[in-house]
Formats: structure tokens, sequence, C-alpha cells
């Protein structure tokens, strides 16, 4: 499964996006289109970004019962996108069902990744509200294994946990990685960063950028730029 450059279009209209796409003449960036775009925007802007060529992570990051996950799965492949998510917790059950609602008549499906515990959850808030006493990497780690048990494709992480999700998860189980950041360019609101040179090294398949390109003054040089430091 090949490895590439995700752009986290965190736009909050459609005319905001198509004028930020706009702006790629000559290669057509894979997509990431979160809950306020699909939210807003509705279904529609997963087709029409998806007829223009781009491949589409749609993350919506699905927790709910088995039943409802498949069949909500079952929508969202239709509209043909090449990546999904949901979340571990929803439990190994829960993401089996899930991988089923995806699989279309033709027996394709979209790449099935598991959110562990997200980032801006804290050791301390996971003691305390949802009374999960085990330290934070290990429960990151075990939710990986259960997405690996289910059958899923891979985990979203952080690039400095990527290697140790290969190694507890095989090689081929996909790392997609946000927090990147160019050496030279503002952290915001991200806490742990890493550049895309960086990531590559530490064995991410995917990386997730959206401000140090989206913000950029030249963002068709800044995605170029990850390109050439993520996969050449
Ligand atoms: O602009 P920036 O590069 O920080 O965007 C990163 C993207 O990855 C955002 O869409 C953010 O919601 C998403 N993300 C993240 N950290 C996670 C999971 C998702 O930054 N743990």
């Amino acid at each position: 499964m090949g490895k590439d450059v995700i752009i986290a279009c965190d736009f909050a209209n459609k005319e905001e996006v198509f004028s930020f796409l706009d702006k790629f003449k000559d290669e057509k960036p894979y997509v990431k289109i979160g809950m306020e775009l699909f939210y807003g925007a509705g279904p529609d802007i997963v087709r029409e970004i998806k007829k223009r060529g781009h491949k589409i992570f749609l993350d919506l990051k699905l927790h709910d019962i088995p039943n409802t996950v498949k069949k909500a799965m079952k929508v969202l492949s239709s509209l043909d996108v090449d990546m999904c998510n949901l979340h571990a917790s929803g439990t190994v059950a829960m993401m089996e069902a899930a991988l089923e609602g995806l699989i279309r008549e033709d027996g394709t499906r979209p790449l099935l990744i598991a959110v562990t515990q997200l980032t801006s959850t804290s050791q301390e808030r996971m003691e305390s509200d949802l009374l999960i006493k085990e330290p934070l990497d290990k429960v990151v780690m075990h939710y990986a294994s259960c997405a690996k048990s289910a059958g899923l494709d891979g985990v979203v992480c952080s690039p400095l946990e990527a290697g140790k999700v290969h190694d507890v998860c095989g090689k081929g189980f996909l790392t997609v990685t946000p927090g990147v950041r160019f050496a030279d360019g503002d952290i915001g609101d991200q806490v742990r960063v890493t550049t895309p040179a960086k990531a590559k090294e530490l064995g991410s398949d995917y990386i997730v950028v959206g401000r140090p390109i989206t913000a950029s003054a030249d963002p068709v040089e800044s995605y170029r730029r990850c390109v050439k430091d993520f996969l050449e």
C-alpha cells in the first residue's frame, strides 16, 4: 500500500475548499475531509472532490452500536471514499461490523483506520473521566492490537508512535500520522510535532498535513516540499 501526503482540508464551506484545490494544476493531492466540512456541505462535497480526481480520507470517527456503524459505513463506502475511520473504543465487535458494512458489491472497500485515544486526552483525564487506569501508551497499543485483530488496516497516531505500532501490529499495519510541521514553520496548537522527513524516517505510512499547506502563502509549493521530504 502506497505512502502519501494527505492534506487536511479543514475549510468551513465548499467555496473555500474549491478555491484551495483550484490552485493545484499539475497534481491531485490526497484530501482529508473532516466533520465540519462534511456536516456543513453534505455528502455531495465528497462526490464533487472525488469527481475532480482526488483520493479522499473521510475523517468522521464513527462510534455507535455495531449495527448502526455497519449501516453508516455502507453509506460512506458508496460515496467511493478511499479511507475512513472509527473509534477503536467502540470494541472489536463494532470494528468487525464496520468492515462488513464497507465491502462494496464488487468486493472492494475503502481502507479502515482506527482512532485509539485522542491526542487531546491526557493520562489524568483518561483515569478520572474514563476510569482507565493503565498508562496511556499501553492503552494506545492495546487499541491498535484490537483494531488489527478486527481486521482493520491501521491506526491514526503520532509519527513518534509509528515505530512501536509497527513493532506490535506488523509493518503492513498502516500508521496515518498528523502533527507534521516544517522545521522552520509555525507549530500552532500541535504539541508533539515532527517534520515530513522525520516522519518518513520513523516509518509513517501517510502524513496528514493541514495548516503548513492550507495556510501557506504558496500552498502548492508547500505541498511539493512535503512530498519531496516524505516520499522521495
Ligand atoms: O493543521 P494541522 O496540520 O494541525 O492539521 C492536522 C489535522 O489532523 C487536523 O484535521 C486535525 O483535526 C487532525 N488530527 C490531529 N491529531 C489527531 C487526530 C487528527 O491533528 N490526533
